[in-house]
C-alpha cells in the first residue's frame, strides 16, 4: 500500500518547497492589495453545495453519511463556506470585505493533466460592493502574482465578458432566472464538448433552434465593436464592460486583458462580469477563474450582498511554470550542521545547536554516530552554509572548527565567538 487514493498527490519535502513557494507568491500578492486571510473546515454540510442547475461541480461531490447520519461533503470550491461565513456574521462586518484563502477542494473529476481529485484553491473575493472597481482590483491582484513568477502578458490572457451580454440577448427571447444559469452552465463546455452535443444539450433544455442560433453567434464575438453592433449603444453589458476595461487600463494591465464573449463560467452564481486565466498557447487548462456572484446568500436562505472573486488552483499553473522552464530551484537550507565527532562530545553538541538557535540559525543537529565524509555529503544535499564540528583535539583546548561550505574557509572559534 504506498499509492494514495487516486487523484490526490503526497507531497515530498521537494514538492512543499515549491508549493510553499507558489502558496507564498500567492500570499504575497493578496496583501499587498490589502487581503485579509481567512479559513474553514473542508468538511461541511452537503446541503451548502446541492443547487440544482446541473453544475458539474455538484455531481462531483464527495459526500458522505458521517457516525451521527448527517449529510455532509468536502467542499469542492471554497466560495459557499465563505458566503455561510459572511452570512452569519451580515451585519457586524465592516464593508467591504477583502478576504483571501488557500483551501483545499475536492472534486470527483477525471483525472487528467492540470486536473486531479484535491486541488489547492487560492480565493481571493470581495464583498459589499457592486462597484467595478473591485472586480478591476481582482484581476490586479492577479496580475501582480504572475508578474512575481516570472511571467508576463506574452505567455498569459485574461479573457473577461460579463454574464449580462447574454442576459440581454436572451431575456428578450424569455430566458432568464434559472433556465439563464443552466443555458450557461452547458455554453460553458463549449471547448470540450463538440458543437453538435452543445446544441442537442440546449435544445433538451428546451430552446428553440432560433435561441440557440442566438446564443452561438452572440458568443463567437471577441471584440467589443461587433458586441456593440450585437447589442445596441444602450446596452447596459457595454456600459459596464466599457468601464472595466477602462479601469483595466487606468492600472496598465490592458496587453493582459482580451474582451471575449464565449467567457460565461460553469457555475451558477454569476450574474455580472466573469474571467478566466490561459496560457496564450492554449496548451492548457483555465489556469484561474472568477467573477461577480451578486445573488449567492439569497440562494442560501439570506439577505443578498453584492460580491465579486476568483479561484486559482495550484496545478495548471505549475504545469505552466514548468512548461516554460520557470519553475525555480529551491533548496532545503540549513544555517548549520552541527556533528559531534565522538558520543563523549554529544552533550557539548547539543549546547552548541541550542545556542546557535537561540540566535536565530537554523540547525540540523547530526543525530547519529556520523563520520565527517557523511557530514560533507548530508550538508550539500541540504544545502547548509557551515558545518560545525565538535572535535577531541579542537575541544580539548574549548575550541570548535567551524567550516564555511560557500568559501571552504576554515577556522576554530570558541563557543561564546560562535
Ligand atoms: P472554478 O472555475 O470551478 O471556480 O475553479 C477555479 C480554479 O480552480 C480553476 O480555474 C482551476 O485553476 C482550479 N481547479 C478547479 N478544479 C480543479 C481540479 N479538479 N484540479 C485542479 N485544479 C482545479 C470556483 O471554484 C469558484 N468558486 C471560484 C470563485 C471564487 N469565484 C468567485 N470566488
Amino acid at each position: 500500500m504506498t499509492q494514495g487514493v487516486r487523484g490526490t498527490r503526497d507531497f515530498y519535502p521537494e514538492d512543499m518547497r515549491l508549493r510553499n513557494w507558489l502558496f507564498d507568491n500567492f500570499i504575497a500578492a493578496s496583501l499587498l492589495h490589502g487581503f485579509e486571510e481567512y479559513d474553514a473546515p473542508v468538511l461541511e454540510h452537503e446541503g451548502l453545495y446541492t443547487r440544482k442547475q446541473g453544475e458539474e461541480i455538484t455531481k462531483q461531490l464527495y459526500n458522505f453519511q458521517d457516525k451521527g447520519e448527517r449529510k455532509v461533503a468536502l467542499r469542492p470550491e471554497m466560495t459557499p463556506s465563505l458566503a455561510r461565513m459572511v452570512m452569519a456574521r451580515a451585519g457586524s462586518l465592516p464593508m467591504p470585505i477583502k478576504w483571501f484563502s488557500i483551501p483545499q477542494c475536492w472534486r470527483y473529476e477525471r483525472t487528467q493533466r492540470g486536473r486531479g481529485r484535491e486541488h489547492y484553491q487560492w480565493n481571493v473575493d470581495i464583498w459589499g460592493t457592486t462597484e467595478l472597481s473591485a472586480d478591476a482590483e481582482l484581476i490586479s491582484v492577479i496580475v501582480t502574482f504572475f508578474e512575481e513568477i516570472g511571467l508576463t502578458s506574452e505567455d498569459i490572457v485574461i479573457r473577461v465578458s460579463s454574464r449580462k451580454v447574454l442576459e440581454e440577448v436572451l431575456g428578450s427571447l424569455g430566458v432568464e432566472g434559472d433556465l439563464f444559469a443552466k443555458t450557461c452552465i452547458i455554453v460553458d463546455k463549449m471547448d470540450k464538448l463538440s458543437s453538435e452535443v452543445i446544441e442537442e444539450q440546449l435544445s433538451d433544455l428546451g430552446h428553440s433552434s432560433e435561441v440557440i442560433g442566438k446564443i452561438q453567434s452572440v458568443l463567437g464575438i471577441k471584440d467589443m465593436s461587433n458586441l456593440v453592433d450585437a447589442l445596441g449603444k444602450e446596452s447596459a453589458a457595454i456600459a459596464e464592460l466599457t468601464t472595466l476595461f477602462d479601469l483595466i487600463d487606468s492600472y496598465g494591465m490592458s496587453e493582459w486583458i482580451q474582451f471575449d464573449a464565449s467567457i460565461v463560467r460553469g457555475l451558477a452564481y454569476y450574474t455580472g462580469s466573469v474571467f478566466e486565466a490561459h496560457d496564450r498557447e492554449g496548451k492548457f487548462r483555465a489556469i484561474c477563474g472568477g467573477g461577480r456572484y451578486d445573488n449567492l446568500l439569497s440562494t442560501l436562505g439570506g439577505k443578498d450582498l453584492p460580491a465579486t472573486g476568483f479561484g486559482f488552483g495550484d496545478m495548471v499553473i505549475m504545469e505552466l511554470l514548468a512548461d516554460k522552464n520557470l519553475v525555480p530551484e529551491l533548496i532545503g537550507g540549513v544555517d548549520d550542521i552541527v556533528l559531534p565527532l565522538n558520543q563523549d562530545l554529544r552533550d557539548i553538541a547539543v549546547r552548541v545547536a541550542a545556542a546557535l538557535r537561540l540566535s536565530d540559525r537554523t540547525v540540523d543537529l547530526v543525530l547519529e554516530d556520523k563520520k565527517m565524509k557523511w557530514a560533507f555529503k548530508h550538508a550539500e544535499r541540504v544545502g547548509a552554509k557551515r558545518l560545525v564540528l565538535l572535535a577531541p583535539d579542537e575541544w580539548s583546548r574549548k575550541m570548535i572548527k567551524v567550516k564555511d561550505l560557500e568559501t571552504g574557509e576554515e577556522k576554530e572559534v570558541s563557543l561564546k565567538d560562535l
